[in-house]
């Protein structure tokens, strides 16, 4: 039983393997925030509850209770408190005082799916409980349902809210977060995951200060710039040690989370769709459903953060086949060839591949319509014959003969105006009527808020997928939207538009996606601008950034893991002198950095010597051994590029019996200091071998004493396997 009640006093106890949460109704009427953190007994509430006056604060009906000074769960900015709201409404006298009271509960075992959107799961019921808290505006006639799923064996909780208009009149809604966390101090550190195109999820942490901070997107999409992630720690939290409280919105689009400390120096976080260019108008008798929001504790650091967003995103978020089974070992033709390719060049790199062990050739843009640069042919998306004479089909038999899997590029959001589809339907694209519609990458965005637009792309997408033997999808995104506006929606609903696309495409990739269950899908946003778990719900995995350099993955794959398993991640290897900056590393070091991820090789086959193509045939055979357990393993953070010269990292099989380490060096340096690779986590009293080096260790001395590393000169790196015995 994770979820309890105790009638008399009113208090929900939620408890997950390490954790509780504990709500209290005050007053019969007020749903209060009392604790989130270590698993405890339920408190006193004498002790756990304060009350106080606040000078210049209004008070309820009950002389003494400043809702400006109580944590509560769900608070509604109604005029006696003057922190940031969690929900906004324009009722139809254009009034906007929203207050909520608490009228019921429901207890279900298991968790239930959320309509139109994506969410962790439960396969069994006995793996959580849900909690429904039911509260009213009794004047307006509207009902708030916030929902809590407690995960038994993991300190996990997610939230989300359901809105129902049950009056009579029209009510707009201008702001619905998924999530309000009221704290009761504010001695906490802000960490976020920011960037930009090619530098996705840098890790920045900073102390909380006086008002407001927060994270957003604007751009249509969970985006490169800020993840929807932040997580707030204690000041001497660490990797291994210390308090975390983290979250995380499971959707693309909009968003936005921040946390502000108040006059008392309390600290209220929250998360949820962003409520600039939002608001949903509501009939009589329509709900508005928000997304998830998925909350972690950790009391052991950002190590423990890590290993169970990793878990529950591995097991119950991610879905179909590819959740379990390995994936192949791929090459994509992007960095190989751009838009200069043909089926002869293609089946050169596929034979190229099949003899070097790697199982998948990736066709990326450029094979359809009339495609040769990024400048047209978007939507048209039939192959293009002078590229590939033998069409799509024949080609992916060829791949298939030398016994490859094949694969293929689309990005069926958008429309080049330079295409058929848009000369057709002009008014298919997000834009404002009189207005320039301003191009990025020479494409505008379709406006997936309207259904004739959603099934043309299941249509057609659907129909190439059947037209030949396509194993695997990288479902691309190259550019955020703008001049929001959509001819499918009444005046007074335009801003709904932003919030439309993502249910129109959450519902394009169900479609999609569950009537190709054996094809792999890989998600993509001019690299990694849309990695968040909404996406994970559909895609397995994510191509994690357009900068394939190795030194700058370090980062990228590191901050990436603050959240996302490395199942999550796409990495490969690319050739050198680097496209993105430039830079030569070691065949090795690029190697090792992709083998993190789901690994592949972005580049022309053709072209490695053959000293080198013994080189990949070895990252190959070393691979196959690693995907049986790696992207499946407990991830381990050693040391943080961001924080100096080197990078180190470690994974151990589910069942503790393997173990994989890497350890990176940035730049060389004259008489360093001595270097070690001090395991983590393995049995202490265990035997373990390091494999090919004929050695044996206890845990013990690989913990306390670690491996000795020595490097010379730039851009190195050293792995290793250790299997126990
Ligand atoms: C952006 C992606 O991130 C790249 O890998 C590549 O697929 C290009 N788009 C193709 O246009």
């Amino acid at each position: 039983m994770s979820i309890s009640y105790q009638e008399k006093e009113q208090i929900f106890h939620l408890q997950t393997k390490n954790t509780s949460y504990i709500i209290k109704i005050l007053e019969g009427k007020y749903p209060v925030h009392i604790y989130w953190g270590k698993k405890i007994k339920t408190p006193d509430m004498e002790n756990a509850l304060v009350r106080r006056f606040v000078a210049f604060g209004p008070v309820t009906e009950n002389a003494g209770l400043a809702l400006d000074f109580i944590c509560q769960e769900y608070p509604t900015g109604c005029g006696t408190d003057y922190r940031i709201p969690a929900i906004s409404a324009v009722f139809d006298d254009g009034s906007r005082s929203v207050e909520l009271h608490y009228k019921d509960y429901r207890i279900i075992k298991g968790k239930p799916r959320l309509a139109g959107l994506p969410s962790t799961y439960t396969e069994r019921d006995e793996e959580a409980d849900t909690l429904e808290l039911i509260l009213c505006d009794e004047v307006k006639n509207l009902k708030v349902i916030l929902t809590y799923t407690a995960y038994a064996n993991e300190d996990v909780i997610t939230r989300n809210v359901r809105v129902e208009n049950d009056s009579d009149k029209d009510i707009v809604l201008e702001k619905v977060m998924s999530a309000s966390v009221d704290f009761e101090d504010s001695e906490y550190e802000f960490t976020e995951l920011s960037g930009a195109w090619a530098r996705e999820r840098h890790i920045e942490r900073n102390r909380l200060r006086s008002g407001v901070q927060s994270i957003e997107s604007r751009r249509g999409a969970s985006s490169h710039q800020l993840n929807p992630f932040f997580a707030l720690s204690k000041p001497d939290a660490t990797e291994d040690y210390g308090e975390v409280y983290a979250f995380n919105l499971v959707y693309s689009g909009n968003f936005t989370a921040g946390v502000e400390v108040d006059q008392l120096f309390k600290a209220r976080a929250y998360i949820g769709i962003n409520d600039y260019d939002f608001s949903w108008l509501l009939q009589p008798g329509e709900n508005f459903q928000s997304p998830e929001a998925v909350m972690v504790y950790s009391a052991q650091g950002f190590g423990e953060m890590s290993r169970i967003y990793h878990r529950i995103y591995r097991k119950r978020l991610v879905r179909g086949k590819y959740r379990d089974e390995v994936r192949p070992i791929l090459v994509n033709n992007w960095e190989g060839t751009y838009f200069d390719f043909n089926e002869e060049k293609l089946l050169e790199i596929a034979k190229e591949a099949s003899e070097l062990g790697i199982e998948m050739l990736v066709l990326d843009d450029g094979w359809f319509g009339k495609r040769n640069g990024d400048n047209c042919s978007l939507g048209d998306w039939f192959e293009n014959r002078e590229k590939l004479p033998h069409g799509l089909a024949g080609l992916s038999g060829q791949i298939h003969k030398l016994g490859l899997k094949f694969g293929l590029w689309f990005e069926p959001e958008m429309v080049s105006p330079d295409s058929e589809l848009y000369r057709k339907h002009p008014d298919w694209c997000i834009h404002v009527p009189g207005r320039v519609r301003a191009e990025c990458r020479n494409q505008l965005t379709l406006d997936l808020g309207r259904q004739e637009v959603c099934d043309y792309i299941v249509e057609t997408i659907s129909g190439v997928l059947k037209s030949a033997d396509i194993n695997y999808v990288k479902w691309d995104m190259n550019r955020h939207m703008s001049q929001l506006g959509s001819e499918g929606l009444a005046a007074n609903r335009q801003k709904e538009m932003p919030h439309r696309y993502m249910l129109g495409f959450y519902d394009v990739l169900e479609r999609i996606t569950s009537a190709f269950p054996d094809v792999l899908f890989e998600g993509c946003s001019g690299g990694g601008g849309r990695f968040d778990p909404g996406m994970l719900y559909y895609m397995p995995q994510s191509w994690a950034s357009d900068d394939t350099d190795a030194v700058e993955r370090l980062y990228i794959q590191y901050g990436t893991s603050l959240v996302y398993p490395l199942s999550s991640m796409g990495a490969h290897v690319s050739a050198v002198p680097n496209h993105q900056v430039n830079r030569t590393t070691s065949l090795k070091m690029r190697g090792d950095v992709a083998m993190s991820g789901n690994f592949g090789y972005e580049l022309d086959l053709t072209k490695f010597t053959d000293e080198e193509k013994a080189e990949v045939k070895k990252q190959v055979a070393e691979y196959k051994e690693l995907r049986k357990f790696v992207p499946s393993g407990e991830f381990y953070r050693l040391k943080n590029p961001f924080e100096g010269n080197t990078a180190a990292w470690q994974v151990i099989s589910e069942d503790g019996r393997n173990v994989f380490a890497a350890y990176f060096q940035i730049l060389g340096k004259v008489n360093p200091g001595i270097m070690r690779m001090k395991f983590k986590a393995l049995e202490p009293e265990a035997e373990y071998e390091v494999v090919g080096e004929d050695k044996i260790y206890s845990g013990e001395e690989l913990m306390q004493i670690g491996l000795l590393v020595e490097f010379y000169g730039d851009y190195q790196s050293r792995t290793w396997r250790l299997k126990k015995l």
